[in-house]
């Protein structure tokens, strides 16, 4: 896979959408047979022959409309001129595209427009990237007889609220696709054609500005609108792009694909991939809009070194900067041992990177000191979903849903943190898919534009496994198990164990009602739904993860799966949404310290001699420390170096206090980043990290997708993200002698047996795959599961509910639980860099009237925010999305601190935090809390050490 770049055109547009049907039809079109499949429109099947026929209102991801009557054609035995967008092929038809009676209409029609269009075509931002400018000389437009002088738009006001993009109403011709893109593509239905004739014009919400509508900036009408009207501001400012290269969102879980469209070294534009796979040309206001971070002026493209982080920074050369790491490495590793070092790898960065840095602790740290970020995520997946399908990952692709007919969302927020796969998901439901949110939150699934949930069980945080086990004991007690399906896939011993637990009344909704606090006839009637759902999927998120019970959780939603025959196929599954980009990569490539790559368990002595093999190093047998253990000795003194490429586990970890007295007692400290993270400030060395626009290497998305990232600005700082980990190998004396990351992949694959058909070439030619990918699936595996496990037998597990112990007390009598927001992600270090600041510049308190009444705030009053690991301070903002007794904050922003009030409290098998359920309680406050006053002091001066050790910025 290397970098092409190819010379900026619109993607091609083939007018109207594809028709699904397998039976083909054939036509005449200029006296050219042309064959389609039934159902498809004139326009597409004349595109398809490359016979361009004039358009404006139709485009290929839109159902056509038939209003600008520029694609008139005649048809033989048809009366006038038909519409060709909105005219199905049928056999036998004849079709004339180009003869004088349509030329003179579409003329007329042209003239039409442009009577009423300004005439700046020389200075128009779109200036030779405009459809209608085509269009004018596609008919062959000479003059408007009509005259500019009449009514016109000409001095509508701009609209210039949107960050983003400018809404010129003097170019709109009212085409509606703009409107379109918004219901059927983003299902936001934010745009509506206000009033008639010549009067109309598109109006967001109720005629607000769009920054004030139920806008979410998601692009999809600046991308649909055929003329200047909707434009982004990066392409008013630099103009029409030169060249541009695919690549992939380096933001969340759903992996879209994009052009990043260039002038130079500059990115002008991020447009979605119409023939991505993940996203079908859509994509949320982070991918398209949130990439100027990568460079922002707080990049820092130096290495820089400091004894203790109580002194500035000095910046250094690369090579200082290794030998620097590498000698306080190896003193380390003298004077503790070897155990005393580790490493921590990023779902930010790419599988190759991923896996070097795992390499790196493995063979050159000489231990399995590895963890990732996914261990306060996904960790509760990976072993849930082992220990009964046999694989750590989702069975689906994201285009599965479209054949769902009931889908259970429990403990995810797609809108606001996988808003392509949401707005696909929407797209279902609009069709008639029912659909049951198991949340505590009302999220905007429950209730938004034309999708209602059939069933929302507002359990209280912490209950999930009491509510799946209630489902399960409907279905196995109203007979509504698939018994064929069971008795052929899954193993009989699990299935009885299983079924015996599940009848038991202990589980009834009736009966756990009062700790879950939904009304059993909810559960009863979700429960029947599902089960008896043609095609039944279940999505989940963090909510599901997070929390003490988290993998008996994954474990209670594969159990309710498989006694449903909902695995295997396609339209149902397990789907866990991943939040960052490369979560399901980063598991992949051997980031746990218990497993190497492939997910195989390091005791195993093949598994490791295949490795100690090809790295020519031993491999120890025990698994290594997982992430909090890493901090307990680093408190307790026994841990003293690590090395953390991408993460900012100073700000995503619970229980801040914990997590900064760790990093402040390690003797080294190494950060890879971008910025000075919040983790960057405890750090002794900073290696300056890559963005995803600087570096070559892949993601792997929620559906097992491997997509390409590709390199289109040389680095910043001069070294890609895998260059980095190679040095400090090398200096630490493990020589890695990779040229390009392709040839880590061919590493990765000769290693692994579900990559084992994965290579660069491969990708560049399908666009992405999603593993497995060998030699019995050479071009990957979109559905998994089929005709049997991957473990053989599909693993039933008795799943009984522990509550937490993490309960209300007279002190702290609600309970708080946490996520994510649209505009904002993870950490927020990208996107606060951005205009998403706009929507979201702090973290704020959702708190129900009661509470908020009781307690005497009102909205917009700072809230002390108080459990029993610490206290913080935020806005209360008043919402009857929470449930009385719960509230929700987010971690976007590193001041509001929502961590320093989470506990260490985790999963009991994979150590997963607890973030969605901790006992608190709220009030009114005047001022800051005393942590974050110290961390204002403590921030305040280590922003002076770096400005202190600053060069001139490299960046502008
Ligand atoms: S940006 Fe997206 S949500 Fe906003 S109006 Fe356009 S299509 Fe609708
Ligand atoms: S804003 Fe653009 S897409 Fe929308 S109606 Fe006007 S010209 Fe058409
Ligand atoms: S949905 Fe996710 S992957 Fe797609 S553009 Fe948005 S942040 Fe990027
Ligand atoms: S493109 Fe067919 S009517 Fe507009």
């Amino acid at each position: 896979m290397s970098t092409v770049f190819e010379t900026y055109r619109r993607a091609p547009d083939l007018g109207t959408p594809p028709s699904e049907s397998t039976k083909e039809i054939t036509l005449t079109i200029d006296g050219v047979d042309v064959t389609v499949p039934e159902g498809t429109t004139v326009l597409r099947a004349a595109a398809l022959a490359g016979i361009n026929i004039p358009k404006l209102c139709a485009t290929d991801n839109l159902t056509p409309f038939g209003s600008c009557r520029l694609c008139l054609v005649e048809i033989a035995g048809a009366k006038g001129l038909p519409a060709s967008c909105t005219t199905e092929a049928r056999q036998g038809m004849k079709v004339t595209t180009q003869n004088k009676k349509v030329a003179d209409v579409r003329r007329n029609v042209m003239e039409l427009y442009i009577s009423d269009h300004p005439l700046d075509c020389l200075t128009c931002p779109t200036n030779g990237d405009c459809e209608l400018q085509d269009m004018a000389g596609a008919v062959g437009l000479r003059d408007v007889r009509y005259g500019y002088a009449g009514e016109n738009h000409l001095d509508a006001p701009k609209d210039k609220s949107n960050p983003y993009f400018t809404f010129d109403p003097s170019k709109c011709i009212v085409c509606s696709r703009c409107v379109r893109a918004c219901e059927e593509v983003q299902g936001t239905f934010a745009l509506t054609i206000q009033g008639r004739g010549f009067e109309s014009k598109v109006s967001p919400s109720q005629n607000q500005p769009f920054l004030d509508s139920e806008c979410v900036s998601c692009g999809a009408c600046v991308q649909a609108c055929p003329t200047a009207t909707l434009t982004e501001n990066t392409i008013i400012d630099a103009g029409k792009p030169e060249h541009f290269v695919v690549t992939t969102c380096a933001y969340c879980g759903v992996g879209c694909s994009f052009r990043a469209e260039m002038k130079g070294q500059e990115v002008v534009r991020m447009m979605p991939n119409k023939d991505g796979q993940a996203n079908h040309g859509h994509s949320c206001v982070k991918g398209r809009f949130a990439f100027g971070y990568a460079t922002h002026k707080d990049r820092i493209t130096k290495p820089m070194i400091r004894e203790t982080i109580h002194e500035p920074w000095r910046e250094v050369s690369w090579d200082e900067a290794f030998s620097y790491t590498a000698n306080k490495i190896r003193s380390i590793q003298a004077k503790y041992g070897k155990g005393a070092v580790g490493g921590i790898t990023s779902s930010r960065c790419t599988n190759e990177e991923t896996y070097l840095v795992q390499k790196l602790v493995r063979a050159a740290f000489g231990n399995n000191n590895v963890d990732t970020c996914a261990r306060v995520c996904h960790s509760p997946t990976g072993y849930g979903l082992k220990t009964t399908l046999g694989e750590s990952a989702g069975t689906q692709a994201f285009d599965s849903v479209m054949k769902s007919d009931v889908i259970i969302l429990i403990g995810a927020n797609p809108t606001d943190a996988h808003p392509v796969f949401a707005s696909q998901m929407k797209r279902r439901l609009r069709e008639g898919a029912k659909l049951i949110v198991i949340d505590p939150r009302e999220i905007d699934l429950v209730r938004s534009a034309h999708v209602e949930a059939t069933y929302h069980l507002p359990l209280r945080p912490g209950t999930n496994v009491a509510v799946l086990n209630a489902l399960a004991h409907v279905i196995v007690t109203e007979g509504l198990e698939k018994k064929d399906y069971i008795a052929e896939r899954c193993d009989p011993e699990g299935y009885k164990a299983w079924r015996e637990f599940a009848v038991d009344p202990r589980n009834s909704p009736e009966n756990v009602a009062e700790e879950t606090g939904v009304d059993p006839e909810m559960i009863r009637g979700a429960a029947r739904l599902y089960a008896s759902a043609g095609n039944g999927a279940i999505y989940y998120g963090l909510g599901v993860t997070e929390h003490s019970q988290g993998s008996t959780t994954v474990i209670g939603i594969a159990n309710l799966a498989m006694c449903t025959g909902n695995v295997g196929r396609e339209g149902v599954g397990v789907n866990p949404l991943r939040g960052q980009n490369n979560v399901q990569g980063s598991c992949d490539m051997g980031s746990f310290p218990h497993e190497l790559p492939g997910y195989r368990h390091v005791s195993n002595a093949a598994v490791r001699g295949q490795f100690e093999k090809e790295w020519g190093v031993p491999i120890l047998a025990e698994p290594g420390m997982r992430i909090p253990n890493m901090f307990d000795a680093a408190v307790s003194g026994q841990f003293k170096a690590l090395y953390v490429q991408g993460e900012d586990v100073a700000q995503s970890d619970p229980d801040t206090h914990h997590v900064t007295n760790a990093l402040s007692s390690l003797e080294c400290m190494i950060v890879q980043d971008l910025f000075l993270n919040e983790t960057a400030k405890f750090a002794t060395v900073f290696l300056p990290g890559s963005s995803f626009l600087e570096k070559n290497g892949t993601f792997t998305n929620a559906e097992r997708r491997i997509s390409p990232v590709r390199k289109v600005m040389e680095p910043l700082a001069g070294l890609e993200d895998w260059e980095v980990t190679q040095e400090l190998s090398n200096a630490l004396g493990y020589p890695m002698k990779y040229k390009h990351p392709s040839e880590i992949m061919d590493e990765i694959a000769r290693l692994t047996p579900t990559f084992e058909g994965v290579t660069y070439e491969k990708i560049d030619r399908l666009g992405s795959i999603q593993w497995p990918c060998n030699e019995q699936a050479e071009n990957g595996t979109p559905t998994m599961h089929i005709g049997e496990f991957v473990r053989g037998k599909g693993m039933f597990k008795p799943t009984p509910y522990v509550p937490t112990d993490e309960v209300t007390t007279r002190m702290y009598p609600l309970l708080l639980t946490t996520g994510r927001i649209l505009s904002q992600y993870n950490v927020g270090a990208q996107t606060r860099r951005t205009e998403n600041e706009k929507w979201h510049d702090e973290d704020v308190l959702e708190i129900h009237p009661h509470d908020a009444e009781q307690r005497g705030i009102e909205h917009g009053d700072w809230v002390g925010l108080k459990s029993r690991a610490g206290e913080t301070v935020l806005r209360a903002v008043i919402s009857e999305r929470m449930q009385p007794g719960v509230v929700y904050t987010t971690f976007h922003h590193p001041f509001s601190g929502a961590n320093v009030v989470t506990t260490d409290n985790s999963d009991w098998a994979t150590n997963c935090p607890e973030y969605k359920v901790t006992a608190v309680q709220a009030f009114k406050v005047t001022g800051m809390s005393d942590w974050q006053k110290k961390f204002t002091e403590f921030n305040d001066e280590q922003l002076e050490f770096l400005k202190k050790a600053r060069t001139p910025a490299a960046v502008s």
